[in-house]
Parts: C-alpha cells; structure tokens; sequence
C-alpha cells in the first residue's frame, strides 16, 4: 500500500513530514519509478496523469486544489473515489480575497486608483453597507465561508445555488426559477461555482443585465464562466461599475487582452487561493483516515455533478 504524491518538492517535504509524523505505516512515494503501481491505493495530484490506468488498486484520487474540472472523470475507474481540496488554508484564503475584492468595490478602490493616475485628489460617491447587497453564486464550502467572512461588515447578504440551502445570516435562492430575483437583489456578485457543463458560459450578457444597474462583478471560480466580451460591454455601457477578476479564459491572459488595462478592473493571476501545504496534509491524511474506517472523504466529488 502506498501514497504517491505529483507536485512540486516543496510541497512534497512538507507533506512528507506529516505523513511520517501521522501516518507512518503508509509509505509517502513522490517518483512513481520507485513504486509498484499494483501498490499505490492514493495519488493526490492537480492533473491525472496518462499513465493513471497502472494504478489498478487506486481507491482515492485526491486533487491537490479546490477544483475538479480539470479532470476527464468518465476516463476514470468508477471504483476510484475523486476527491476535492477541503482544507483550512484554501477556505481562509478564499475568504481573504473576496472580503479585499468586496471592500475594493464598495469602497472604488478602481475609481481612486485611476484619479492616482491622473494626480486628482477629489472624493466620491459614498455608499453604505446597508444598501450594498452582496450575493455569492455557488453556496459550497468555499461560497459559505466567504458569506460568513462578510457578515460583520453589515452588507445585506445573499446566495444562489443549484439546491436549497439555509445559512444564517443570508437569504438563500435557488435554481433557476429564483436566478432573476436573486440577481435583482444583488450589487455586488460573487461567483464561486465550480466549472460544470451548465456553468460553463454562465456569466454572460443576459445574465450581466439582469443585475441592477450599477452593480459590480467578482470572479474567483473558473475563467470559462465568464463572457469577457460581455463584461466588457456592460462595464463600458456603465450597466456595470467594476469587477475584479482572478480568473480569466485563457490563462494566462494575453498581453493584449483588453481586461489588462480596462480602468474598471482589478486583474490578478489566479492566487485567490492556494492549497497550504501544511493543512491540507492534515486534511488528506484526516480523508485517509476517514476512508479507511469506512466513511466517505470531505470533498468526495459527486461525479454526476461534476463537483
Ligand atoms: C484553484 O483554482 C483551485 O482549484 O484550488
């Protein structure tokens, strides 16, 4: 039986040391050339590699971030259980980066950045929390923490999401028949889903415009949601008065992408958030431990839903 770690040797040292500390008796393997492939149960990885077929007693493939999309499930095994990144780091940090993104809009961050620009020292408009309504798409594990994060500020707060869900604090939408009310009610949107096929080209035009006008866009799920064509027009039509944006489609941008200079957008190169080598070594070795006493993993992907 053995765990075979596909990352970079950082993250390998530090992995390894935890498993040495928690869970000696399994052997942490980081060169596949040195273990039989019949031996390996778990393979934690960010992409299957094409070879994945040697590994026929895999029982957990576990992805080394909080994504899933970025492997082919029906290429693999019905038998192996895939499994997301739930851990403390990528859940903090993922609150981290909306809360700066939601402050940096309610506050025109942009607005005053480009009055920097042009040496104009001038205030403006002032909106209270009170009437700036944040919604979160996708009311998972990170959409949820993001939600709790936000509550102290006073912002009004909202979330959709596929099912139904009560979190305190939130009025929760649902499904598609709620999309346009929850939308309505919505200045500043969180995206937080996870790439599926129906998400795939969910941020578009139509759904842009049925945001009250003025209302401001951040983007921490997956590139390919997002119509940037769209966003493009509904931010330089005025419909849309910011957004900020980690993930785009392709990464990384190109140097002529109209996004890098739009005075309207915040851009940053997909480090919302990143898997923390230290928890999440606890977490993979809590999900081995969980596994092996018969219980399902945190994070076990649904693969029908593809998340
Ligand atoms: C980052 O995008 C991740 O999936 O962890």
């Amino acid at each position: 039986m053995a765990f075979l770690f596909n990352s970079d040797p950082e993250r390998a040292r530090i992995f390894a040391a935890e498993f040495k500390r928690e869970l000696p008796q399994l052997p942490f393997v980081t060169d596949p050339q040195t273990v039989d492939p019949a031996d390996v149960r778990y393979l934690l990885t960010w992409t299957a590699p094409p070879d994945i077929a040697r590994y026929r007693n895999l029982e957990i493939l576990f992805s080394i971030g909080a994504g899933v999309d970025q492997f082919d499930t029906g290429a693999l095994p019905d038998a192996v259980k895939l499994v997301r990144m739930v851990e403390d780091g990528i859940v903090r940090m993922m609150q981290e980066y909306v809360t700066l993104a939601v402050l940096c809009l309610h506050r025109d961050l942009p607005g005053y950045l480009n009055q920097q620009k042009l040496g104009i020292w001038k205030s403006r408009t002032v909106c209270q929390v009170s009437a700036r309504r944040v919604g979160v798409l996708g009311l998972g594990m990170l959409g949820q923490a993001a939600l709790e994060r936000l509550r102290p500020f006073g912002f009004p707060l909202s979330g959709w999401s596929r099912s139904p869900h009560e979190i305190a604090g939130a009025a929760c939408f649902h499904g598609e028949a709620q999309l346009d009310d929850f939308l309505a009610g919505t200045d500043i949107l969180i995206c937080l889903l996870p790439l599926t096929a129906e998400t795939r080209g969910f941020l578009n035009a139509g759904l842009l415009a049925r945001l009250p006008a003025g209302a401001s866009l951040v983007h921490a799920g997956r590139g390919q949601q997002l119509d940037q064509k769209a966003l493009i027009e509904a931010l330089d039509s005025g419909h849309l008065a910011g957004a900020v944006l980690d993930v785009v489609d392709p990464e990384p941008l190109p140097a002529d992408h109209a996004l890098w200079r739009h005075p309207k957008v915040i851009l940053t190169p997909h480090i919302a958030s990143v898997t923390q080598p230290e928890t999440a070594a606890k977490a993979v070795i809590a999900n081995i431990l969980r596994h092996e006493a018969g219980q399902d993993p945190i994070g076990l992907v649904e693969r029908s839903l593809g998340y």
